[in-house]
């Protein structure tokens, strides 16, 4: 194996991390829609991370923090999202892997009836999660969060008192060790690209608390890669200028904790707002047409929250030319399909019969 990409794998695992998760997750080609879009088109399957039949990109940051969490001694894992969030859903799952009792505070952007609990709620009740639901008052998550943030406080205080010790996982898990994840979801791309011969000239990822781009990219100049693009397409309406400046920053504050220098800047990924159509956990039909698409072509699920967009926002780059003919394209699917079983709300059209 090439010996950078060894080198740059021991450096992000001396951070110490808990074996979590499948992986390497699965990588492959998809021979027909390469053949319909006239790219070289290829998966990673973050969708396929365990822990659960839910997984997704989230349990590769987990792995980090919760051997974090370990170490430090806690017993009590707090995190926060939206009602629907899978970020949310997969921390409850590993911790309850590790023996650890999970609090959830989730902002209601799309409110969830009582008496019809779906998708990754349910599965948060089912893990036996303690769920405290937020009104989000037409708020973001982000938000609501803020507004909130001295709620939580006085909950971690409490416990403290009571003798436990408690382990807060922000928004995403989107800190640098977190983020440290995804540098090494890099590194594992790049093994798997070389044991297949491939040279990637595109890497393209949904993008939402930061930490998944933000590990890409560090991990990107880990590698002294200078040749694989970094896309990214936002889920949520987001500042122009300050969300770009926080994934850099994130980046390179994920880079100092691994012991490199900080040199990421915005210049080192291309970021898209133009799919994220009305708004987080807001559908809309292009997105979910090619939902549709890859489902019927190569019988993959996304979500319309997450996945789906991203991947609707790869095809219109490559339909446009943005991405050019001929070239290899990994779609790194962060999974997130629980989504597709959640309120009518958020799925849009994806239950109509549409030919
Ligand atoms: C399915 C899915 N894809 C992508 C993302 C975005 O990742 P990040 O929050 O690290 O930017 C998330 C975040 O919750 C997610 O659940």
């Amino acid at each position: 194996m090439n010996e950078k990409l060894s080198h740059a794998r021991a450096k992000v695992e001396a951070l110490g991390k808990l074996q979590l998760g499948f992986y390497p997750t699965p990588f492959h080609k998809l021979e027909r829609l390469s053949e319909m879009l006239g790219v070289n088109l290829w998966v990673k399957r973050e969708d396929f991370s365990g822990t659960s039949l839910f997984g997704g990109n989230k349990i590769r940051k987990l792995q980090y923090l919760l051997k974090d969490a370990k170490d430090q001694g806690c017993d009590t894992v707090f995190t926060y999202g939206a009602t629907q969030s899978n970020h949310a859903m997969e921390t409850c799952t590993a911790a309850r892997r590790c023996g650890m009792r999970p609090v959830l505070y989730l902002g209601a952007i799309v409110e969830p009836k009582p008496n019809d609990v779906r998708a990754n709620l349910l599965c948060d009740r089912i893990l036996g999660a303690e769920i405290h639901i937020l009104p989000s008052e037409g708020r973001s998550t982000k938000d609501t969060m803020k507004a909130n943030a001295a709620t939580f406080a006085a909950h971690r205080e409490r416990l403290a008192k009571e003798g436990h010790k408690v382990y807060d996982i922000p928004v995403g898990g989107s800190t640098p060790r977190g983020a440290a994840g995804f540098a090494e979801g890099f590194i594992e791309i790049q093994e798997q690209a070389e044991a297949c011969g491939l040279k990637i000239d595109y890497l393209c990822t949904a993008t939402g608390s930061t930490g998944t781009l933000a590990g890409l990219t560090a991990g990107k100049i880990l590698c002294g890669n200078t040749t694989t693009k970094i896309h990214a397409y936002e889920v949520g309406k987001k500042d122009p200028v300050e969300y770009p400046k926080s994934v850099a920053k994130l980046a390179n504050d994920t880079l100092e904790l691994i012991g490199e220098a900080p040199t990421a800047t915005p210049e080192c990924f291309h970021l898209s707002s133009a799919y994220v159509g009305p708004g987080y956990e807001k559908p809309y039909k292009e997105a979910n047409d090619d939902i549709r698409l890859l489902a019927r072509v190569e019988g993959i699920f996304t979500d319309p929250v997450y996945s789906g967009k991203a991947f609707h926002g790869m095809l219109d780059e490559i339909r446009k030319g943005v991405i050019p003919q001929g070239s290899t394209v990994v779609y790194l699917h962060t999974g997130g399909t629980v989504a597709l079983f959640s309120e009518p709300e958020i799925i849009g059209d994806l239950n109509e019969d549409i030919a």
